[in-house]
């Protein structure tokens, strides 16, 4: 089954990231097996799957931390095989596991980084973060003291050290409470309003509607769905009930979709949009 929805007009540019016919197995386990998808410059790009779906492992292979077996893929214009010292050059990934030292202040932990990656004025790198990621209060105290959330930004601050043009974030809202979510939110919306690309991946559908221009669908190997949230809402009918107009969640678009294996779905004759509770 693929359903894919027509990219909007005028997207001409190189895409930030480009990803073809991607394969990749551990052992016997065949995770990806033929993955498609562009990501457009200064877009917010959301891979949508659930836990397993092989989201990380594309990462990973963008990251240039792990292999493909076959196909390709590319970062800011390089290939993550043949040039892959360019590639680390143009991508930051951010894990699930907040990578800051704890003992360190936050500003500390900046400074850090902006040494290792060789920035004339590390101070300067540093405070500029913090204002962006409304850390400046906590800036001197030690990140063992941060809420979830303040981590978590600290973390992405600590990635854009150096302005990497593409950043990974690899389920950045796992494990944080709903005002954590809310200011790591804030954090992502930050970064695209500087220009920086983001691929994020996610198994929260609302975190996917709230950041993402794009959203992606990664299941059984291969993106089933992609297309804007108009796009994949206009592939399901809106669902009526007696007079009042219901347009369905991305979380009913995504039910239908991984529940209709085996089965192409169009737009002409889309199977009934489930009724779905929400995740949280
Ligand atoms: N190093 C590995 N060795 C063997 N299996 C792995 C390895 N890494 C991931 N897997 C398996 O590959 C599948 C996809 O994993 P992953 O990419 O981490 O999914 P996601 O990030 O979407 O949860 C899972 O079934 C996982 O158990
Ligand atoms: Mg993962």
């Amino acid at each position: 089954m693929s359903i894919d929805v027509q990219r909007a007009p005028g997207q001409i540019r190189e895409p930030a990231i480009q990803v073809r016919g991607l394969h990749k197995s551990y052992q016997e386990l065949r995770v990806l097996r033929g993955v498609d998808f562009d990501v457009a410059r200064g877009s917010v790009f959301a891979l949508l799957g659930s836990n397993g779906a092989g989201k990380t492992t594309v990462v990973r292979i963008l990251s240039t931390l792990l292999r493909l077996d076959a196909g390709s893929a590319s970062v800011n214009g390089f290939d993550v095989v043949a040039q892959a010292a360019k590639v680390r050059a143009s991508i930051s990934l951010t894990g699930q596991f907040a990578a800051v030292d704890e003992v360190l202040s936050g500003r500390e932990n900046l400074i850090l980084v902006a040494r290792l990656r060789r920035q004339r004025e590390p101070g300067r790198v540093a405070d500029d973060l913090l204002v962006r990621f409304a850390l400046t209060d906590a800036a001197n105290r030690r990140v063992a003291t941060y809420s979830g959330g303040m981590r978590r930004r600290l973390d992405i601050a600590m990635s854009l050290v150096g302005n990497p043009p593409v950043i990974v974030l690899d389920e950045p809202t796992v494990g944080l409470d709903p005002q954590a979510r809310l200011e790591v939110w804030q954090a992502v919306r930050e970064l695209v309003a500087q220009g920086t690309t983001v691929l994020l991946t996610t198994q929260y559908l609302d975190e996917a509607e709230q950041l993402a221009d794009r959203i992606a669908v990664l299941h059984e190997g291969r993106v089933i769905a992609n297309g804007t949230l108009t796009e994949l809402r206009r592939l399901f009918p809106p669902a009526t009930v007696e007079y009042v107009e219901k347009q369905p969640s991305l979380e009913d678009i995504f039910l239908a979709i991984v529940s209709d294996e085996g089965t192409t779905v169009t737009t002409a004759s889309a199977p009934p949009v489930r009724a779905a509770k929400d995740p949280r």
